[in-house]
């Protein structure tokens, strides 16, 4: 549309992006006038397409897998969260034509956890499973909110520890076996089993009463997953639909300096599941 501003999310696959819905629903709630579109893109092809998309005369852009470590090497200048995820999944065109790469998945994970479930991570036991891109991309908001400690456990236990080291072991690293005997108030799913419908064998009583379990992934369907959560007693089994909502809410605020309602947005999107 002309004299529209032009956002988009590049990614492959692409055709299921809840994206471009939730930033129109986004600009027609703060009356903005823009566009949004998903674009298949892929890994060989990214650098030449995100080009384009500037030429063009494009504001800004979402990457999703598995292209946010190709955007963080592609930007200009990156926010400390994004320097410290090493992935980024917003791009910002600057007033001076240079690009700003920065990270909204984690704070757009707090943002659900404390604003829209009203759970606070200050003095809690975190368990985050899995040591890949998606735990990357939360750890920094997460360790801000000053949880009790935190603890990494994946599968490959390798992957964790380089990870505590390049973090300065600002967390504990360690593999799921290592979970025995171990009790944590919230436990986040950040491991991609959930979208093979997979769980890491986790022990029995690894949830503590009234613990919270949270998945990274989102399903019309509940994941593995918040099914495990339901079947050992926590307080709440969620799934990432929030978090989805709420990064999208971040990036939108950084392109257009206006801050979206998110609430009536989720609740859109929940009562569209199957
Ligand atoms: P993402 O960007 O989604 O985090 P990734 O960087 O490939 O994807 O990381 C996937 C994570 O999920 C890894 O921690 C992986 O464990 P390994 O490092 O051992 O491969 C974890 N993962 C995937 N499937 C899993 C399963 N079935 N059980 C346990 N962990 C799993």
């Amino acid at each position: 549309m002309k004299n529209f501003d032009s956002y988009a999310v590049f990614g492959c696959p692409i055709n299921h992006s809840k994206s471009p819905r939730i930033h129109q629903l986004f600009a027609t709630q703060t009356d903005q006038k823009l566009t949004y579109f998903a674009q298949e893109v892929n890994a060989e092809n990214f650098v030449a397409a995100v080009i384009d998309f500037f030429e063009k005369g494009g504001k800004g852009l979402n990457c999703t897998v598995p292209l946010k470590e190709l955007a963080w090497q592609f930007a200009d200048k990156k926010t400390e969260r994004a320097k410290s995820a090493k992935a980024v999944n917003t791009l910002i065109k600057q007033k001076d034509g240079s690009i700003l790469g920065d990270n909204t998945d984690g704070i757009g994970l707090v943002n659900d956890l404390t604003f829209n479930h009203g759970i606070e991570l200050n003095n809690k036991r975190v368990l985050i499973l899995g040591a890949g891109g998606a735990t990357r991309g939360i750890l920094l908001p997460l360790l801000e909110k000053c949880p009790d400690y935190v603890v990494v456990a994946n599968r490959t236990v390798e992957k964790a520890l380089m990870l505590a080291l390049e973090f300065n072991h600002n967390f504990k690293a360690g593999s799921l076996e290592d979970l025995k005997n171990q009790q944590f108030d919230v436990i986040l799913n950040a491991t991609s089993a959930s979208l093979t419908n997979e769980l890491p064998v986790l022990p029995e009583n690894l949830l503590a009463e009234n613990g919270i379990c949270y998945d990274l992934a989102y399903g019309n369907q509940p994941t593995a997953f918040v099914r495990w959560g339901n079947l050992h007693n926590a307080s709440k089994s969620l799934d990432g639909l929030g978090m989805l909502v709420e990064q999208a809410a971040e990036a939108f605020t950084l392109w257009r300096g206006i801050q979206p309602d998110t609430k009536s947005v989720i609740d859109l999107l929940n009562s569209e599941r199957m």
